[in-house]
């Protein structure tokens, strides 16, 4: 064979060194592709080369668990997970690039969540676009962190404050009962989510702001600036964990965030602007006054050094903390009062013998005396805890050692508390809803007994919880005092779940109202 004749039919027999290298690069790839397709935990694990190894599962090759993540039980998912890989003291796995582990037992996820090693959290994109990195719940661990922390502990959340909101909390539950009523009396049942959220989307806003809105009125704007926030905050953002992707900004996440944080910054700066005109004007005068959020903050900002975007960061994450949490939980339990009249009518029977017949109103003072609903409320944690892998991850600022295992720096940890509060190990029929069982055993759910610790544990523990718990309390009593929980249509009730910033009711409960006590509802 000629040469011309060659190079006319098969130019790439003239060229062998870079065949050569084609072939070798595949080969390689090919390699890589297998040592990682069974590599523990993936990707991210195996270009650590760590020389612990974790149980995990690989995963895709590149993607690593990313479709569990984009899933809508991705707490599920990893609970089958770790019992498939024998691994729930501590599992490995990847998305993309970040390196995960998982604790999915009470002993593990106590030394997560109380080591200092892991006071971080990994800090999404979404999160710092919307500035939430100068907020308690995303600021890196250290002095501006801790500092927020005492404030917090001291003035936001002290127990002085909680009482003295106590009043407008009552209202708001009052409200609630009776937009419920004024929906059944318009239409064959009630779709209860918006109500909630509503109720509790106000209690916060007056807590924070000392603003209060209607429910169709000025509310609603605001109400679609939060709804934007949880959705941006929740969705799963592929930047996160293919830092290449970032700047391409491919599902417009950075977009919709710098969009929505100009809008924010004018509402909330307009707020802390008339706060401090009515320090001016004397109607606000500094340690007399009780003051909301904003107030406690003017207060402190000199001594604290906060600048105006650090409070708009640190009193825009209460309302998306402290709105949707709430009204989600309170959905859960509603639900669960129309799949269990005989538990719905136990708590009512307790509230009516504390009322007198139901003579007057339940307030926040009756639910030191409520045993029963305040049972209802934990079982509901259980079964349906807001925060499932506690919302919020943590990140190892330095090597930490868990079980038996050193977790390199770097390296994001979850805990799977829905896992915990679901495993036969630790609950006696755990897929049974039985409010009695906290009647028999009572369980702490601040943070110090990890089988139940729907509010996380440890440093970075959740400082609304006193709140959070105050208000589902209340207008749980008041909700149930005034009117009965009853099924819509067939009877049923769609428990199935969709993991949002929170737990969700992936379908949203329907149901019907019949009034309990005629007077509550004037
Ligand atoms: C049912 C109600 C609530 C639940 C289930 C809940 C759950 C949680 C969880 C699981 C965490 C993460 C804890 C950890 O990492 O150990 C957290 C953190 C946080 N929560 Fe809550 N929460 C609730 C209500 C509230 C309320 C009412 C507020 C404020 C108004 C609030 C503000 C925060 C903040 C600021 C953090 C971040 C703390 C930090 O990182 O230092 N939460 N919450």
């Amino acid at each position: 064979m000629s040469p011309d004749f060659q190079l006319l039919f098969f130019p790439n027999l003239l060229q062998p060194p870079l065949f050569t290298l084609h072939a070798a690069l595949f080969t390689l790839f090919f390699i890589l592709i297998i040592f990682i397709s069974f590599s523990p935990g993936g990707l991210a694990w195996a270009l650590t080369l760590t020389k612990f190894v974790i149980p995990g599962p690989p995963g895709h090759p590149i993607t690593g668990l990313i479709s569990v993540f984009s899933g809508v039980t991705p707490h599920r998912a990893l609970a089958k997970l770790a019992k498939r890989y024998k691994a729930e003291p501590v599992m490995a796995f990847s998305v993309g690039l970040t390196r995960f582990i998982i604790s999915s037992e009470p002993g593990t996820a106590k030394e997560i969540l109380g080591s200092t090693g892991f006071a971080d959290r990994p800090v999404k994109e979404s999160a710092y676009e919307l500035l939430f990195h100068r907020a308690m719940g995303f600021a890196p661990y250290g002095e501006y962190w801790r500092n927020l922390r005492r404030i917090s502990a001291t003035h936001l959340f002290s127990p002085k404050r909680i009482n003295a909101f106590g009043g407008f909390r009552k209202e708001v539950g009052l409200k609630m009962v009776k937009e419920f009523d004024t929906m059944m009396s318009k239409n064959e049942c009630v779709e209860v989510k918006k109500v909630l959220h509503f109720g509790s989307l106000n209690n916060v806003m007056m807590t924070v702001f000392g603003k209060s809105y209607d429910f169709y009125g000025d509310g609603v704007e605001l109400e679609e600036m939060v709804s934007e926030g949880y959705e941006l905050l929740g969705v799963f953002n592929w930047s996160d964990h293919f830092p290449l992707l970032g700047w391409l900004d491919l599902q417009g996440v950075r977009k919709r965030c710098r969009c929505l944080v100009t809008k924010v910054n004018a509402f909330v700066g307009k707020i802390i602007n008339e706060h401090r005109m009515k320090r001016v004007s004397g109607e606000y005068v500094v340690g007399k006054s009780v003051g909301d959020f904003v107030d406690v903050l003017l207060d402190l900002e000199k001594d604290y050094k906060l600048s105006d975007s650090d409070m708009i960061a640190v009193l825009w994450e209460m309302i998306f903390r402290g709105t949707d949490t709430v009204a989600i939980l309170l959905e859960w339990i509603l639900a669960r009062m129309v799949l269990h009249p005989q538990i719905q009518a136990k708590a009512q029977k307790e509230i009516d013998h504390l009322t007198g017949n139901s003579s007057r109103h339940v307030s926040g003072e009756d639910i030191p005396k409520l045993p029963y609903l305040q049972c209802i409320v934990k079982e509901a944690l259980r079964m349906h805890p807001p925060g499932p892998l506690l919302s919020w991850a943590r990140l190892a600022i330095h090597d930490v050692k868990v079980g038996e295992t050193i977790i390199t720096a770097g390296t994001t940890a979850m805990v799977n508390m829905w896992a915990i509060t679901h495993s036969e190990k630790f609950w006696n029929e755990p897929e049974e809803f039985k409010p009695e069982r906290f009647m028999e055993h009572d369980v702490d759910i601040m943070g110090s007994d990890l089988r139940l610790a729907p509010f996380g544990s440890g440093r970075r523990v959740c400082p609304g919880k006193s709140m959070g718990l105050a208000s589902i309390h209340l207008w749980l009593a008041q909700l149930l005092q005034s009117l009965k929980w009853v099924p819509y249509g067939d009877g049923s009730v769609d428990l199935s779940e969709c993991l949002k910033l929170s737990m969700e009711m992936k379908t949203p409960l329907v149901c019907k109202i019949v009034p309990r006590v005629v007077d509550a509802l004037e």
